[in-house]
């Protein structure tokens, strides 16, 4: 990510208020309790990461994964302390990470640097054990006058895809399979217009669902 290669340096510093704020929210928002194994999707400098360990202890493991290997040097510094935090360089698209691998995932001010957001909820869906829990923490389109500046930013800022509103949001996480779909706004200083969402995997879910064709038949789902 070209645009993180310039802002790394800097990044912890500037838009201060409006970080730790949306940090602080998913943080609580996911509520990480000891030994749990987290995912914190676009970790950046690793500011969430470490605040989750912090509540994951030394049975728990905390893993950031960015596409910014100059955000992630900085993490690393950031994270030397602590002996369960993993650092990896990828995308949100294409996590490498088994099935049924974390506890939870939390991803704060990243979704809107998406090219295939549903891609990105599948990949969560797929390394989120069931009961699993997601937390996302994103810009707010339902405000028009920030609406507005979305837009703008669309065509101003080369890796801004797109933000969402809190109900385009949800419905795009139900239809990727998560249940207990449940968000609100949040109004960052006279600026800032994001959101919290929640949702979870289904306690009842089997992931292990293969396509099998027997010669001769349509395919059918069945369960290992
Ligand atoms: C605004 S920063 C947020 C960093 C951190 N979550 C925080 O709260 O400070 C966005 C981060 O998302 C990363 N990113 C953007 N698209 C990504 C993708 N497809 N996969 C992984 N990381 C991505 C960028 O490299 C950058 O570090």
């Amino acid at each position: 990510m070209k645009e993180y290669k310039r802002r790394a340096p800097a990044y912890d510093v500037t838009s201060r208020k409006f970080l730790s704020l949306s940090q602080r929210v998913a943080i609580e928002s996911l509520n990480p309790r000891r030994g749990e194994k987290i995912l914190d999707a676009g970790c950046g400098t690793g500011e969430v990461t470490a605040g989750i360990l912090q509540k994951t202890g030394d049975d728990g493991e905390v893993v950031g994964l960015d596409l910014s290997q100059d955000m992630l040097d900085i993490a690393m510094g950031r994270l030397l302390s602590y002996k369960k935090a993993v650092l990896v360089r990828g995308s949100l698209e294409s996590i490498p990470y088994p099935d049924d691998h974390f506890s939870g995932v939390v991803s704060v001010n990243v979704i809107h640097y998406l090219c295939d957001l549903e891609q990105a909820l599948k990949e969560f869906y797929r390394i989120l054990k069931p009961g699993g829990r997601l937390v996302l923490v994103g810009f707010c389109t339902d405000y028009v006058w920030f609406a507005l500046v979305e837009r703008m930013w669309r065509v101003l800022i080369p890796s801004h895809v797109r933000a969402y509103s809190l109900e385009g949001l949800s419905h795009a996480l139900e239809g990727a399979g998560f249940g207990s779909v449940t968000g609100r706004r949040l109004k960052m200083g006279w600026f800032w217009r994001s959101m919290v969402i929640e949702a979870r995997i289904p306690q009842d879910v089997c992931h292990d669902i293969r396509q099998v064709q027997v010669p001769g038949t349509l395919a059918l789902d069945v369960a290992k």
